[in-house]
């Protein structure tokens, strides 16, 4: 049987700090709960969810993306195919990222449709800077895919 861990420990085991841990658990990413004594103590799935919090903010997701998909996990240990699920859900997410920036990417140096008008090539693609009647910001790069 798996042992419950301290907030040092868990700190410690998952190379962050103590506030964020906190942090996590104010944002109710992470649960604890408390011994006799009120002392906080981790189940070891936490490090987990630490760990898949961690990867997936690198990867950035905003907390609330994490959030959703951490509070559709069981309490206790998930099970593989919970993991499988927020995998797949997590997939879609950072391949739409990745397009934009793959649009970002290629489309830095010509005309993103900003209204600065200031490319020689803004005033054939963006002509009149008529991209501004669809909205605000840079049009060409914020354009969802179709
Ligand atoms: S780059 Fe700004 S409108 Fe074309």
């Amino acid at each position: 049987m798996a042992r419950d861990f301290t907030v040092g420990e868990v700190a410690k085991r998952a190379g962050i700090a103590v506030s964020a841990l906190h942090f996590y658990e104010t944002k109710g990413l992470i649960s604890s709960h408390r011994t006799s004594g009120n002392q906080r103590r981790y189940s070891s799935d936490v490090l987990r969810r630490v760990a898949v919090i961690r990867v997936a903010q690198n990867l950035g997701l905003p907390l609330s993306v994490i959030g959703r998909a951490l509070a559709r996990l069981p309490t206790g240990q998930p099970s593989r195919a919970d993991w499988d699920l927020l995998s797949a859900e997590w997939s879609l997410e950072l391949n739409e990222r990745i397009e934009k920036l793959q649009r970002l990417r290629d489309g830095l140096s010509d005309c993103i449709g900003c209204g600065c008008l200031s490319l020689d090539k803004c005033a054939l693609v963006n002509w009149g800077d008529k991209l501004a009647a669809e909205g605000p910001g840079a049009r060409r790069l914020l354009a969802e895919r179709k």
